[in-house]
């Protein structure tokens, strides 16, 4: 296990890890990642979740078999280089499902309206990133299973209906060349409004 890092220098170097080594990952890792998930909030403190680990064979051949046909909701669309490079990246992810040693599958039951019922679930699988960068385990959030393969990844892990899944997260060790670091995002200060929308700082 390698060294934690400190909560700044974690969430300023989060960022997508999508070429991972298909070597093992500990299960006393997964579960050190699974164990920040749940610490997450969630409404009512209901904590409707499950996290499925996912090393199977045969199940990562159901993702391997849908994954890539989802079409992404920005599809054709990138335009900035750092969006061609998400793009691209994504696609490697997409032809590389059986090589990754561990996918999380994170699902919710949690009732009510559509914002409550995501809203109890992402923090839990931001949790999870953070906790598998302090780690040095590659990871991405991923949707697609839940706008594309639900029914199938239902029936082969026997998950009970009126669970939903909310995304699927593979963790692997990061590929020579592939390592955490900066995310590109626009400043803080240009999304943030005082008081009133429209007055915003320089900086
Ligand atoms: C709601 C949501 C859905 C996403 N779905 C996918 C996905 O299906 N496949 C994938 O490779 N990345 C997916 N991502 C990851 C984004 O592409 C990534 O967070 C974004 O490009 C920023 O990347 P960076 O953190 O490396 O800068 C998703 C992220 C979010 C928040």
């Amino acid at each position: 296990m390698t060294e934690e890092i400190g909560l700044f220098e974690a969430i300023y170097s989060q960022r997508a890890l999508r070429h991972l080594k298909s070597e093992p990952i500990p299960d006393e890792i997964i579960k050190k990642i699974i164990d920040a998930g749940i610490r997450a909030p969630n409404g009512g403190n209901s904590q409707q979740w499950a996290f499925i680990v996912i090393k199977d064979e045969a199940t990562k051949r159901i993702i391997d078999e849908h994954y890539s046909a989802v079409v992404r909701p920005n599809h054709g669309e990138a335009k900035t280089i750092s969006e061609r490079r998400a793009a691209d990246s994504a696609d490697y992810l997409g032809q590389h499902i059986m090589d990754v040693p561990v996918w999380i599958l994170a699902a919710t039951n949690h009732p009510g309206t559509d914002i409550h019922h995501g809203a109890s679930i992402y923090p839990a699988v931001q949790n999870m990133l953070l906790a598998a960068r302090a780690l040095n385990v590659g990871s991405v959030l991923t949707t697609r299973v839940r706008r594309g393969f639900e029914d199938q990844i239902r029936s082969a892990i026997g998950l009970p209906e009126g669970w939903a899944t909310a995304a699927m997260i593979p963790l692997g060790w990061p590929q020579d060349g592939y390592k955490y670091g900066p995310t590109t995002r626009r400043p803080a200060h240009e999304v943030t409004h005082w008081d009133k929308w429209g007055a915003q700082q320089e900086s």
